[in-house]
């Protein structure tokens, strides 16, 4: 195919078309060639002092047409600045067809500001339904990896099979985020990160990773301030699975509650005075993280948004943190009154094959009677819809079939639930077997594992197919993985079944 032959976005101008013949004449990784308006601004090599794209490269938030690429520019990415000066830079970036970049479809010039830490969040629009891109970015003469992403199917349109991967809970003190390794090499659509991203706590010991890396002391402190929680992401994203990972899919993500502090709920448990840290954790994930939502300017951020996979999925993403008030009142929601009605909406208006609700921390534990829960159940079973919920936090994967009524084992199945492990929280595995098996005493409980991993599931129209992907350790790097169970889920009959 030669340039002529790319098919132009509605968008596409004369500009673009000559800048398609002016890159195809470049050579595969060359560094990419300026434009003569590009060179008043643009910065001479070694304008950096070293390579800027240390924290890799990501995208995210896909639709139909458009999808969400993220970079971060520091060439010392565990200092303050990141290395950088406290000016803005310019930042090419370029989406084409091909991994040489010879057919480029979109490309444009932004800015990383000192004010966002030098982050880059650039919406790709005019990109066609159903389709795998790839991407890069150039700062000066630096040019990032090549990274992969996909649009989703147009809403309503045919789809035979669609497929995720769940993770949640990366805690960079406890080891190294293998379980990413074998997630970048799957064959995936998008990845579910459901939320602790990062662990806000003082760094004490760092035995997994001892020697491999030189901890400033600034980033030993607790993550309380924007400074320190910056830190703290420029510290995850060095892991080199987890860059990779981002590399590979795009990603759709919630944060939980360690990307502000353990275990906080609302306002409730940080009062007045602590939702500066709210605010500060809340705007650096905002920088981090590939997401299409405007940046925060204070202590509120709305992240909870639906997805729709062409006529085979309705992905609902849910913040379970910011709204909770109260755990299992018999009135007050626990996402909030606003998030609930907007959830039951969508269900009301559903029309996809599956309904998948994905969010950190579920609606209420095992044994637990949550109100918010049932209602929910209640209205999934009104509209005769099986819903999959997709959760984490407790770093064990726990499958099973969703009671009308939690925990009334008389009650009927309405659906199914996989509750994903973590990718390092809590450490190697197989965890405590009594705690295993005390789970399993519930009747609805199918399998639980306590090794760190993830979850992948593909979904068609005539069922879900799932496998648990495990490592056998991450203290140390490099372990092996493999798939310790695999979970089917047939279309129009609830519950799960292992395989
Ligand atoms: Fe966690």
């Amino acid at each position: 195919m030669t340039p002529h032959d790319v098919e132009s976005p509605a968008a596409a101008d004369a500009h673009q078309v000559s800048r398609r013949h002016l890159l195809a004449g470049t050579a595969a990784g060359a560094a990419l060639a300026l434009l003569p308006g590009e060179i008043a601004h643009a910065d001479a090599p070694g304008t950096f002092g070293g390579h800027p794209f240390t924290l890799g490269i990501a995208s995210g938030d896909p639709d139909a047409t458009s999808v969400v690429l993220w970079t971060r520019l520091a060439v010392r990415p565990l200092e303050i600045g990141g290395g950088l000066a406290p000016r803005k830079f310019p930042v090419h970036w370029q989406v084409a067809h091909d991994e040489q970049f010879a057919q480029i479809v979109r490309e444009g010039t932004t800015f990383a500001l000192p004010e966002q830490n030098h982050s880059v969040h650039v919406t790709v629009d005019g990109l066609e339904p159903d389709r795998w891109y790839f991407y890069r970015f150039r700062a000066g003469s630096e040019l990032s990896g090549v990274g992969r992403t996909r649009t989703l199917p147009a809403p309503g349109a045919p789809t035979a099979s669609f497929a995720v991967a769940q993770v949640s809970c990366q805690n960079w003190v406890t080891g190294w985020f293998t379980p990413y390794r074998d997630l970048a090499r799957e064959d995936l659509d998008v990845a579910i990160h459901l939320g602790d991203y990062i662990y806000e706590g003082a760094i004490t010991a760092v035995a997994p990773r001892q020697g491999t890396i030189d901890l400033p002391a600034e980033i030993r402190q607790p993550a309380n301030t924007l400074e320190r929680y910056r830190l703290r992401y420029a510290l995850y994203k060095t892991d080199p699975d987890l860059q990779a990972a981002h590399a590979a899919v795009p990603f759709i993500s919630v944060w939980d509650d360690h990307e502000v502090v353990n275990d906080y709920r609302g306002a409730v448990d940080l009062g007045t005075a602590q939702l500066a840290r709210r605010a500060a954790g809340y705007r650096a994930w905002w920088e981090n993280m590939p997401t299409r939502m405007p940046a925060p300017t204070g202590p509120d951020m709305r992240i909870y948004q639906r997805f729709v996979v062409g006529d085979l999925l309705q992905l609902d993403m849910l913040d379970g943190r910011q709204y909770r008030i109260a755990d299992n009142h018999p009135t007050v929601s626990r996402l909030g009154d606003e998030q609930e009605a907007w959830l039951v909406d969508g269900i009301r208006g559903h029309d996809t094959r599956w309904n998948v609700v994905a969010l950190g921390q579920q609606l209420g534990g095992v044994p637990t009677n949550s109100p918010t829960r049932n209602r929910i159940h209640r209205a999934y079973q009104d509209r005769g819809i099986q819903p999959v919920f997709l959760v984490g936090d407790m770093h064990w994967t726990i499958v099973q079939d969703l009671l009308l009524e939690v925990p009334n084992a008389d009650s009927p199945v309405i659906g199914s639930q996989f509750m994903v492990t973590s990718i390092t929280s809590t450490g190697d595995g197989p965890g405590n077997p009594a705690t295993k098996a005390g789970w399993l005493k519930n009747p609805w409980i199918k399998y639980v594992d306590g090794y760190r991993g993830y979850i992948s599931l593909r979904y068609t129209h005539a069922g879900v197919d799932a496998a648990q992907h495990n490592v056998d350790f991450i203290t140390r790097p490099d372990a092996p993985g493999w798939v310790a169970q695999r979970f089917h889920i047939e279309a129009g009959r609830p519950g799960v079944q292992l395989v």
